[in-house]
């Protein structure tokens, strides 16, 4: 099957199709549940969301709960539509406000920076945090404007999993995915390595973890694991594509020859804080 290269419009739309079908599969779902290999060919051209949306909605139960997504990675119609969403009280944090908004579903919007979160101790039972932290302290000037540039300062996440911790419940957890590798200063992001990952689970001191790796080649996503990841890199022309909106010039990127979208790799964290 010829793919579209990454991030242009035919991209974007085969992207939301190939999305909307995923986090509609029961099946689909059932494999990341309980981490089965994933069927051939998953996500073939696209981009870690095919993995880490099934992924977190696997791990999200029905019914009323307080849900905070830190980051506003699930900011999009189709995926808030979802009934699993319905009648939670939800709350979207992110540093600046989007093109959509959901607040006649009931969804509150808190436009802070994550390192200083502003809520009361142990307010929600679940944190979904979706390839948001490896931005925290890197140039976020594209998503909320040139007071959110801040250059490579490696450590800051912890701040901001500080406040995260803060703010969960006690046996509340967190929902953290992250572009995963070799060590990547991507300009807008950090790319974590095992060394910063081990780091970001000793400093938020979980009373359980549990670590999945996913890996993109050639036919898709595929569970993977730690080790075999541990080399993967992020598309760096992506990079420039999206430092530039509007100014690049897709038709001519040097895509590679795998069409990875963007990262490589993706580790899936579930962290629950102790009672
Ligand atoms: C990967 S983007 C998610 C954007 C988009 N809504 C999506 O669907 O993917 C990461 C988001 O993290 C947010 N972000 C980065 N640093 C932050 C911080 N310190 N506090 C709050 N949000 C932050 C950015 O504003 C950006 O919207």
């Amino acid at each position: 099957m010829s793919m579209p290269r990454p991030w242009t419009k035919e991209y974007i739309e085969r992207r939301q199709d190939v999305l909307c079908r995923i986090i509609r599969d029961p099946a689909v779902l059932a494999d990341f549940a309980v981490r089965r290999p994933l069927p051939a060919g998953h996500g073939a051209g696209l981009d870690e969301r095919c993995i880490e949306y099934p992924w977190m909605l696997s791990r999200l139960k029905s019914g009323p709960e307080r849900l905070l997504d830190a980051g506003s990675a699930l900011n999009h119609p189709w995926l808030l539509e979802l009934p699993v969403f319905a009648g939670k009280g939800m709350h979207i944090l992110t540093l600046a406000p989007e093109g959509h908004c959901a607040w006649q579903a009931g969804i509150s919007y808190i436009f802070a920076d994550l390192r200083d979160i502003p809520m009361r101790d142990g307010f929600y039972t679940r944190i979904a945090c979706i390839s948001t932290l490896e931005h925290v302290g890197f140039d976020n000037s594209v998503y909320a404007g040139e007071a959110h540039r801040q250059s490579g300062l490696r450590d800051e996440y912890k701040r901001a999993l500080t406040e995260l911790k803060r703010v969960l419940a006690p046996g509340g957890e967190l929902l953290l995915t992250l572009p995963f590798g070799r060590y990547e200063n991507l300009v807008l992001a950090q790319q974590f390595d095992s060394t910063l990952l081990a780091e970001l689970v000793e400093s938020f001191g979980p009373a359980e973890v549990e670590k999945t790796f996913y890996r993109y080649g050639l036919d898709g996503w595929q569970l993977s694991d730690e080790a075999a990841c541990a080399e993967a890199r992020y598309a760096r022309w992506a990079i420039d594509c999206f430092l530039n909106p509007g100014g690049y010039d897709l038709a001519a990127a040097p895509v590679d020859a795998d069409l990875a979208p963007a990262a490589r790799a993706v580790a899936c964290l579930r962290l629950v804080k102790g009672a």
